[in-house]
């Protein structure tokens, strides 16, 4: 499944990030920004148990999540993602995933990975800005999947249709929420128009 996220909001920050000329710190701010309100759609189905709550007045019906939030950057850029989330889930747990690509294979490789306990009983939102090839982010998927996720959605802000036919045939499974589908990767494998290397923009490198 993927879901284009039309809002508005969204789509205004986001040319707020492609746009080369917005400099660092407002870059962050918008990546924070959208991630929050890009989330808040993604999440509109999460299942919900019934609960009560005393207000000063009387007994109240309530809901809580009935799975916690396990948030899954893929570092470095999915860590631009991360912070703007925890306004709104400041009891999530965060699963750390880092790849690098094989010089030789051009295959993503594993270099980190700390995932938390308990994680099969997890909603996992897998968080990178940039859906590009696919490999990075199907690596990931089958990394928390080995770990027991099994209630994962993927969350990237600008994706490509190469990076989604890859990552669709990978893990047919897990919804992916974006805010764009571009025209196409480069030879270098940068997504065209794109908002160039999100990590470099966020980063300052
Ligand atoms: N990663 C980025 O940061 N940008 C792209 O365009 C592709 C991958």
């Amino acid at each position: 499944m993927l879901v284009v996220i039309d809002h508005p909001l969204v789509q205004v920050k986001l040319g707020l990030l492609r746009d080369q000329s917005t400099a660092v710190p407002d870059f962050r701010r918008a990546l924070r920004e959208t991630a929050a309100l890009m989330f808040f759609q993604a999440t509109a189905d999460l299942p919900t148990v019934e609960a009560v709550v005393q207000t000063p007045l009387a007994a109240c019906p309530a809901r809580r999540l009935q799975r916690h939030v396990v948030l899954a950057p893929i570092l470095r850029a999915g860590l631009g993602l991360l912070e703007g989330l925890f306004e709104l889930v400041p009891d999530a747990q965060v699963a750390h995933l880092g790849f690098y690509r094989d010089e030789h294979t051009l295959k993503p490789v594993r270099y980190y990975a700390k995932v938390p306990p308990g994680i099969a009983d997890a909603a996992v939102i897998l968080l990178d800005p940039m859906l590009a090839t696919g490999h990075s982010a199907a690596a990931a998927v089958s990394a928390l999947k080995v770990s027991g996720a099994q209630h994962i959605r993927f969350l990237c802000l600008v994706s490509c249709p190469e990076g989604i036919a890859h990552f669709h045939a990978t893990h047919p499974d897990v919804p992916v929420f974006t805010a764009a589908v571009d025209e196409k990767l480069n030879e270098r494998g940068y997504i065209v128009p794109g908002l160039g290397d999100a990590g470099d923009r966020f980063f300052g490198t």
